[in-house]
């Protein structure tokens, strides 16, 4: 009996141990969950600016680049080189530029050793050449999309889309910009890499030299980082020599929202959105993106200053292991003492999008929640939704759960009609193809399906949080003719 007893407070001695070590444990990820490098950036690196990708014309008066997927390393600061994967290069990929009109053809080569492929993000083009996951490039082949681009001038990206790997293959490196310019577009500052600079911004997780691409324990969101890179530079600066400079930011990060805005609190003009430039400028001294999300900006410098872009906390909603309480120093734009004068920010840059007025064909509507839509996990074999060509739908898309989402549809650019059941903001009156959903927002888009249809090749919606999307945040539309049915997707269901 005595014995039973001993062993019986053995026993609850050693649970309450392990109960306040657990919660010790907790009590530590909730604390190390926040990262804060304000203050702690060098800034010793000048800011790399990805290469224009060279491209000639072809016999049929198409514009041809040459992509190539490779692995490589990178020198991220770390002591020693970091094994990363790139597009003509050791990490990201050269930005691509062609004129509204023109025709395209790309070659994309895969040197991975593994299956990838590659998207345009933002493009309007046939489901064919969107380069989802049903247009695998397997090891040692080339892919050779090919279409006429037709949509506003915009700063449009590409990334591999392989079914359910996507976070890995971008995490690794595999991202780049693909500009559509418009000669007859407003006057903006244009100069590429000195007064029209891309950022590619990520945040990455190290082990030792080597990316860590293992998944915190709380971070239901996937990989967040501690490091910023910008066009893969940790810690950078950028030499101004303008009076103004437009930044074109890209939040290619697996899972990271940031909150954009100057040590100073300065207000700077947002120009242009995901699908092209905003109707008017519009001053914000700080703007969210998620991942996917693009933002055009220009800054005005005075001589001599310098100006560090920072991001975080963020405003429009509250979870830790969502990072949302991480801040950051992201950028340091370094004056020249004297700076060119730069063209004033013309009051109208571009037609506003006015789909309302368009007769809706039909309304869906969307919950995103854990890594399902409506309930439903992505099944490759399955068509979600066949639009009819020349309609224009109404998706209405919640976020019925805890955790961030955004919603990211291919081919179209949508019209935000409203968020929360009110007038969108200013600043997101352009086109957009990614929408961000913290928790419990829900946003009505409209959407126009026009030129291409194809009842055999589907175009996908997800979450852009690329670990939620690879665990089945996604569906599958197509466009077919007016009356025609959605091929069948026999034998195209892929597993994970
Ligand atoms: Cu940025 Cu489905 O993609
Ligand atoms: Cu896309
Ligand atoms: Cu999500």
């Amino acid at each position: 009996m005595r014995r039973l007893l001993k062993l019986l407070l053995v026993l609850v001695a050693l649970v309450i141990v392990a109960v306040i070590g657990f919660g010790g444990f907790i009590a530590w990820s909730f604390v190390s969950a926040k990262e804060d490098t304000v203050g702690k950036v060098e800034f010793d690196r000048p800011l790399a600016v990805p290469p224009l990708a060279e491209s000639h014309v072809d016999a049929q008066g198409r514009r041809v680049f040459d992509l190539t997927l490779q692995r490589g390393e990178s020198d991220f600061g770390r002591g020693g080189p970091t094994p990363t994967w790139g597009i003509n290069g050791d990490y990201l990929g050269p930005t691509l530029r062609a004129r509204r009109g023109e025709k395209v053809l790309v070659n994309v080569t895969n040197e991975l050793g593994e299956t990838s492929t590659i998207h345009w993000h933002g493009m309007h083009l046939p489901a064919a050449m969107d380069g989802g996951p049903h247009q695998p490039i397997e090891p040692g082949e080339t892919w050779s999309p090919s279409w006429r681009i037709d949509q506003p001038e915009a700063t449009l990206w590409y990334h591999p889309h392989p079914h359910g790997e996507t976070a890995q293959h971008v995490y690794r490196g595999l991202a780049g910009l693909f500009y559509v310019d418009d000669p007859a577009g407003p006057r903006l500052p244009s100069t590429y890499g000195v007064d029209d600079v891309p950022l590619i911004v990520q945040d990455k997780e190290f082990d030792g030299n080597d990316l860590d691409t293992s998944h915190g324990l709380f971070e239901s969101t996937g990989i967040l980082g501690d490091t910023i890179l910008v066009n893969g530079t940790p810690g950078p600066y950028l030499d101004v020599t303008t009076q103004r400079v437009r930044l074109r930011i890209l939040d290619a990060s697996n899972a990271r929202i940031y909150d954009f805005a100057f040590d100073d609190g300065r207000e700077y003009d947002v120009v242009g959105t995901d699908g092209g430039l905003l109707p008017e400028p519009v001053p914000v001294t700080h703007l969210e993106l998620s991942p996917g999300e693009r933002a055009e900006v220009v800054v005005e410098l005075t001589p001599g200053e310098r100006v560090v872009l920072r991001s975080g906390p963020l405003t429009s909603f509250d979870s830790r292991f969502a990072g949302t309480d991480d801040r950051f120093d992201v950028l340091e734009l370094r004056a020249a003492d004297t700076l060119a004068p730069s063209p004033a920010v013309p009051a109208h840059l571009a037609p506003a999008p006015e789909l309302a007025d368009d007769e809706i064909a039909a309304t869906r509507t969307f919950k995103m929640s854990g890594t399902a839509i409506n309930g439903e996990d992505m099944d490759t074999g399955r068509i979600d939704i066949a639009a009819t060509l020349d309609t224009t739908e109404r998706w209405v898309v919640r976020n019925t759960d805890g955790s961030p989402h955004n919603f990211h549809v291919h081919d179209v650019q949508f019209q935000i009609a409203s968020i929360d059941g009110q007038a969108p903001p200013a600043y997101l009156r352009g086109w957009k193809d990614t929408v961000f959903l913290p928790p419990g927002r829900e946003v009505e888009l409209l959407l126009h399906f026009a030129d291409y249809a194809d009842p055999d090749a589907p175009y996908m919606f997800h979450c852009h949080l690329l670990r939620h999307e690879d665990s089945g945040m996604m569906g599958q539309f197509v466009v077919v003719r007016p009356g025609a049915e959605p091929g069948s997707m026999e034998g195209m269901d892929m597993d994970h």
